[in-house]
């Protein structure tokens, strides 16, 4: 176990903003940054951070929180694995109090096959450089194909010796559970002779883009024609193929800050483009792009440049892939290489100047490039012609952007030498064909609602819930943000007025907004009638009694997880303007500060009021209908409540605050 000691240290070096920062490109606005949504396939930025309060929030799907379920959220850690990594990136020494037998069994399983991964990268790295047969075979292999000491570090390549059980050996010597060994692929079962997957390849280890180890490809070194050139772990629990990229963890940073990022095909492509200075790459290892791995390069960047070989052959196939990079609202380039090279092999006999330059010049738009290309295929036969120019207009059909479509129909036009008008209503037909799709999925959803709401037996009373829930929700957001500030408020006593009569008489008291808060409702005996908002409430007003003294940082700090969601949707939807800011007009949101007693009171008053007619409700609804039963106890109740609220409403002389 981590100690209550370490997790402290943990929260309080952690910044939101640089955790993140890490995993989402971030822009500032304001006070705070802003980015694209991680967790969705949106094209605006809706995904908010503050530095100042050390949280996120995602308005598109509502999630939101600290460093820590960020990272809970993201990278789909248990708690402790995001302390850990925390720890790792700003240094902090972990210091473990005492873990029993039980604890230490119920390890986590992903944990154990994260650690059984990284301990297997550390062998094989080893290895390559310290054994006889590493330095031998693999590291002379990798010097051959140029890659510098650095390099090898860098990516962590790696050597498995030819003894087929060398690595399991190893492993189980160290302790490595078998279960694991095999789970994670490394090691393939076999009676009770367990043997090395990776038996005499090299190793390169694929990391996520935090930079754990999820799996490892090995490559073959002789040229034996049976077996696979490139061998790789299976799927499992912590590697999914079709959502990562070989590379990102090396390339993120440079991703984003250069705004573009190239992919290619293989493992040596990136890592001789990464030797020659090149970061911004990462490779789809050998299989079609996902649109999960397009999500993991547009966290980063709008722009991505597709590398590839100089072989014709594969190139109108790897063409087919890229419309679903241009339906993610990202702008593509394509590069081809000359003639029997590809990325690796270029940029090995290229100095880095060249290579840019080459890059720079070569780079062409991809639906520039995709016309001329089937331009130059279909010249003078009519039917391809036709098929080429409906193909064009589909991967028009998928860019997003209403202007750049325009811009690229025109552009066709000229390189297909085709009339504009023909290519604007083949696009109008197929644009249209997705607005009907669509437009029947909303209907069905509709219609779904519409039969859910007659299923729902009380529609109104679900309605004074919401209701109620929004005032609640505002007196929280009111206690977090300013429980703290003192305020006069109006309160009524018994007293003697001016003339000398005895009677009730207004007068302003000086309490902390929290205390306002809480002595009202308790006066009343009013609690809050939605069950999470009640247990907020609860809470932050135990902290306030503890203390005195709340301060919201360090309350988020230690953020239930149960709240996290709520919590940060109060906070941050103060902010949530901003979002629509981003272009920089000057908008400010009324500040709440101004007319804080009159807001306290108005909300206290609304949820008074709507408990008050909720009982009113609930007692009429408990009236008997059949005669011989005696209501006039429960019509008693009603008459009194009626009373009270009629009176309480004049006697404040206030309007029920309004929330639609
Ligand atoms: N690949 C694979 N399994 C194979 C062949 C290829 O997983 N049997 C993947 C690897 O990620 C490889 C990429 O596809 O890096 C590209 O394949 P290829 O061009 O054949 O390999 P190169 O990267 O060129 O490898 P090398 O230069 O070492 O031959
Ligand atoms: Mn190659």
């Amino acid at each position: 176990m981590i100690s209550k000691a370490t997790i402290d240290t943990v929260f309080e070096t952690a910044r939101v903003e640089e955790v993140i920062g890490d995993f989402v490109h971030l822009k500032r606005a304001g006070s705070n940054f802003k980015g694209l949504s991680p967790f969705s396939e949106e094209r605006s930025p809706s995904f908010m951070v503050s530095p100042a309060k050390g949280i996120w929030k995602d308005f598109s799907s509502g999630k939101g929180g600290n460093s820590v379920a960020f990272l809970m959220e993201h990278e789909k850690f248990t708690y402790p694995e995001a302390i850990r990594y925390l720890a790792k990136k700003y240094n902090i020494e972990i210091e473990e109090t005492e873990q029993t037998d039980e604890e230490k069994a119920n390890t986590d399983v992903r944990e154990s096959m994260y650690l059984v991964s990284e301990f297997a990268k550390t062998y094989f790295h080893n290895t390559l450089l310290n054994s006889e047969e590493g330095k031998a075979i693999g590291y002379s292999y990798f010097k051959e194909r140029g890659f510098t000491n650095e390099t090898i570090k860098k990516f962590g390549l790696g050597y498995s010796p030819e003894a087929w059980d060398a690595f399991t050996k190893e492993a189980l010597g160290k302790g490595y559970k078998l279960e694991f060994l095999e789970s994670t692929g490394l090691t393939i079962p076999r009676d009770d002779r367990p043997f090395d997957r990776f038996k005499s390849r090299v190793m390169f280890p694929i990391q996520s883009m935090s930079g754990r180890v999820l799996g490892f490809g090995g490559r073959i070194l002789t040229n034996d024609k049976k077996a696979a050139k490139y061998l790789n772990s299976p799927e499992s629990e912590i590697y999914h193929k079709s959502k990562v990229l070989y590379g990102i963890f090396q390339a993120k940073q440079s991703i984003a800050k250069l705004n573009n990022c190239y992919l290619v095909e293989g493992y040596t492509d990136v890592i001789q483009f990464n030797q020659s200075g090149i970061e911004n790459v990462v490779a789809s290892s050998g299989t079609a792009l996902t649109p999960d791995q397009i999500r993991l390069v547009n966290r980063l960047t709008k722009n991505i440049t597709v590398l590839f070989d100089g072989d014709a052959a594969g190139l109108r196939a790897s063409i087919r892939g890229i419309d679903l990079i241009l339906e993610e609202g990202m702008n593509v380039k394509v590069c081809t290489f000359p003639d029997g090279e590809d990325p690796d092999s270029f940029a090995k006999k290229t100095s880095y100047d060249d290579l840019v330059l080459y890059l720079e010049n070569n780079a062409k738009d991809f639906i520039q490039f995709k016309a001329s290309l089937l331009m130059n295929e279909a010249k003078n036969d009519p039917i391809k012609k036709a098929d080429l120019i409906r193909d064009m207009v589909v991967s028009i059909s998928k860019i997003p952007d209403r202007i750049q479509r325009e811009i690229y129909i025109q552009e066709c036009s000229r390189i297909m030498d085709i009339s504009e008008q023909v290519l604007v209503s083949t696009l109008a037909q197929l644009v249209q064909k997705d607005v009907v799709e669509v437009g029947k999925k909303q209907q069905q959803k509709q219609e779904q609602k519409a039969f859910e709401v007659v299923k729902n037996e009380n529609p109104i009373s679900t309605e004074k819930v919401d209701t109620l829930g929004i005032v609640e929700c505002e007196i929280i957001n009111i206690l977090l943000s300013y429980g703290n500030i003192s305020e006069k408020f109006e309160g009524v006593l018994i007293g003697t007025n001016t003339e000398g009569e005895v009677g009730e008489v207004v007068v302003k008291k000086e309490r902390k907004v929290y205390e306002e808060i809480y002595l009202s409702l308790q006066e009343d005996e009013i609690e809050f009638a939605t069950g999470l908002f009640k247990e907020i409430y609860n809470d932050v007003i135990s902290v306030y009694l503890q203390n005195d003294n709340f301060n919201l940082e360090r309350y988020l700090m230690h953020l239930k997880p149960e709240f996290a969601q709520i919590i940060t949707d109060i906070v941050m939807n103060n902010e949530k303007y901003v979002l629509h800011n981003w272009e920089g007009q000057n908008i400010f949101p009324k500040t709440k500060l101004e007319q804080l007693n009159q807001n306290v009171t108005d909300n206290l008053f609304t949820l008074r009021w709507y408990l008050i007619s909720q009982f009113i409700e609930n007692a009429k609804n408990s009236v008997s209908k059949e005669s011989e039963i005696d209501n006039s106890e429960v019509i008693a109740d009603i008459m009194d409540y009626i009373k009270l609220k009629t009176k309480f409403s004049y006697k404040t002389g206030r309007v029920v605050v309004r929330y639609h």
